[in-house]
């Protein structure tokens, strides 16, 4: 895909994850990798009104070149491309179930939910784990999450909220989109008995899927 095409379709997702509540005010920031750099949503811009003129280009070490100042979570993005090289998107988002999910004291910091559907499973996979609170734009969280990001295509950072990779852009956003819905079903069946996909199920969507 040209860079061109990219740019028009980072402003389409992010338009839309806005549009549908994912994001309000000026959270959630996106990246995409280039064939010699990436882009990134500026600093406090709204995923709602992004400029595809506007959006940050960074060189393949991730220094700034050209376009507006970039998000401060630049480090979050690094710590994803770094760990994953199958990874040619991050969404990172506030969305208000993950994120609730992310303030939970009492559930598994390994993986808080689990394989309640297979989209979940398909898109995010079989583990996410919960990492430790950092202040937005702390430069700290990037080894936390690249340790975490080998052997998993999403995180939770907590009290803060959801970090998503995919192979493309559409995929993270997909991605993310998964997480959102799976946190939700999640807190509305607190409390039920749930009846979960079982190992032999996630292995099959996994083998099939990917
Ligand atoms: P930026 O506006 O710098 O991208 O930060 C928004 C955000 O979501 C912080 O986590």
């Amino acid at each position: 895909m040209s860079e061109d095409a990219t740019r028009t379709l980072l402003v389409e997702l992010a338009a839309s994850l806005f549009a549908r509540g994912f994001s309000v005010g000026s959270a959630g920031n996106i990246s995409v990798r280039l064939a010699d750099g990436y882009l990134i949503t500026p600093t406090n811009s709204s995923l709602g009104r992004l400029d595809p003129a506007r959006l940050s280009r960074l060189d393949a070490n991730f220094a700034h070149v050209d376009g507006d100042k970039p998000s401060k979570e630049v480090f979050m993005h690094r710590a994803f491309y770094t760990a994953r090289p199958d990874a040619g998107a991050v969404v990172h988002l506030h969305s208000t179930h993950a994120t609730a999910v992310a303030c939970l004291d009492d559930v598994d910091a390994a993986n808080p939910i689990p394989p309640l559907t297979p989209y979940f499973v398909m898109r995010v996979g079989r583990r996410m784990p919960v990492l430790r609170y950092y202040r937005p734009g702390d430069a700290a969280m990037e080894p936390a999450i690249a340790e975490a990001a080998r052997d998993a295509r999403a995180v939770l950072l907590a009290n803060h909220g959801p970090v998503v990779s995919g192979k493309t852009l559409t995929d993270a956003v997909y991605a993310a989109e998964e997480l959102e819905e799976a946190a939700r079903l999640f807190l509305l069946l607190h409390g039920r008995h749930r009846r979960l996909l079982d190992e032999a199920q996630v292995d099959d969507l996994l083998r099939t899927f990917g």
